[in-house]
């Protein structure tokens, strides 16, 4: 059902789980005074409990309130990328973080949105976890309609328009005196390099490491039920293309546009909708043009393709 903001409010602080809007995309909102909600976001989701969650604050000015100590450059990372689509893993304040949203770990994810209606809420209702408004596994929702077609009638969503980001935030943390990134995202590693000196190391998945640094990393991700075929796959296996505007592709194919060549953005904002369009429209089976440039933005996106791939 749809709600609007004041509605939203209203039930977060009440201990429900509401969805709304973030500049990435959409959120499964609980207040983090409220334990029994945050259950109630992993049994909607089906996410398994060892996945932790991401605190939102509306300000940065609150982060000392929940995390223990912050690592050398944290400050000035907030700073420059706060409110916006950065996630920080810092040590927690074990004793007002409950264990459920830290998956049992001494840190905790931060993030302040920018969305303006994500804002507004988290000015009213104080911190809110909030995983992306999916069910485990399949692709993130960057509309309140794909919130819908994942959960059906019954989860209250707030509906702010189209996730102009259109992928999760950048997920850096800290180790062995650098910062790195656990999870590609909206921000290039490149945009780190005037704050941090260096360019953050994207952390190796299939390296054998002890700790594992980022734990839903691990999980099955962004999938539609359509099997995607990547290069080395020919383009004649199947009926559907995810391609871009500017290419010309066989005529006999169905062709779901991921957005321009020329603007990563684009492609960004529109890669989740696409996803979800193969699933809408029965695709057993899909060839996704992988032939694009490997910086930037572009990274994020043929991560995510790979692993929606997988
Ligand atoms: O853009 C976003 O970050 C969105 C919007 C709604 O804010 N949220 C989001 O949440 O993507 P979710 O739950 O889908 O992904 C959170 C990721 C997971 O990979 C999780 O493992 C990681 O953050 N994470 C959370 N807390 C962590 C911690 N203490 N240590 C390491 N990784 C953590
Ligand atoms: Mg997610």
């Amino acid at each position: 059902m749809y709600i609007n903001s004041e509605e939203a409010v209203v039930r977060l602080k009440s201990g429900k789980v509401v969805a709304i809007p973030t500049e990435t995309v959409y959120g499964l909102a609980a207040s983090l005074a409220h334990p029994e909600a945050i259950a109630h976001i992993f049994s909607l989701k089906g996410r398994p409990a060892a996945n932790p969650l991401i605190i939102h604050l509306h300000s940065a000015d609150d982060l000392m309130d929940y995390a223990e100590s912050l690592p050398p450059e944290a400050k000035r990372l907030a700073h420059q990328f706060w409110p916006g689509p950065l996630t920080l893993i810092l040590p927690a304040k074990t004793d007002v973080i409950p264990a459920i949203v830290r998956a049992g770990l001494p840190t905790a994810g931060f993030r302040v949105p920018s969305h303006p209606l994500a804002r507004q809420i988290l000015k009213e209702t104080g911190p809110l976890v909030m995983p992306s408004a999916n069910l485990s596994g399949k692709p993130s929702a960057t509309s309140a309609q794909h919130v819908f077609e994942d959960f059906g009638a019954q989860l209250p969503i707030l509906d702010g328009g189209a996730c102009p980001q259109g992928l999760e935030s950048t997920i850096l943390a800290y180790q062995d005196g650098l910062w790195s990134v656990a999870r590609l995202g909206s921000i290039p590693p490149e945009a780190f390099l005037p704050i941090l000196g260096y360019i953050p190391a994207i952390i190796d998945l299939s390296a054998k490491t002890e700790a594992i640094i980022c734990p839903g990393q691990h999980f099955r991700h962004y999938a539609p039920k359509a099997k995607l075929l990547c290069f080395p796959h020919q383009i004649n296996e199947t009926k559907f293309i995810l391609g871009f505007r500017e290419r010309s592709y066989p005529a006999d194919k169905h062709v779901i546009i991921m957005g321009s060549l020329t603007n990563p953005a684009s492609v960004a904002e529109g890669l989740y909708a696409a996803l979800r369009q193969l699933d809408s429209q029965g695709a057993a089976s899909a060839f996704v043009d992988m032939a694009f440039p490997s910086e930037g933005l572009w990274l994020t996106i043929s991560e995510r393709l790979r692993r929606a791939a997988e």
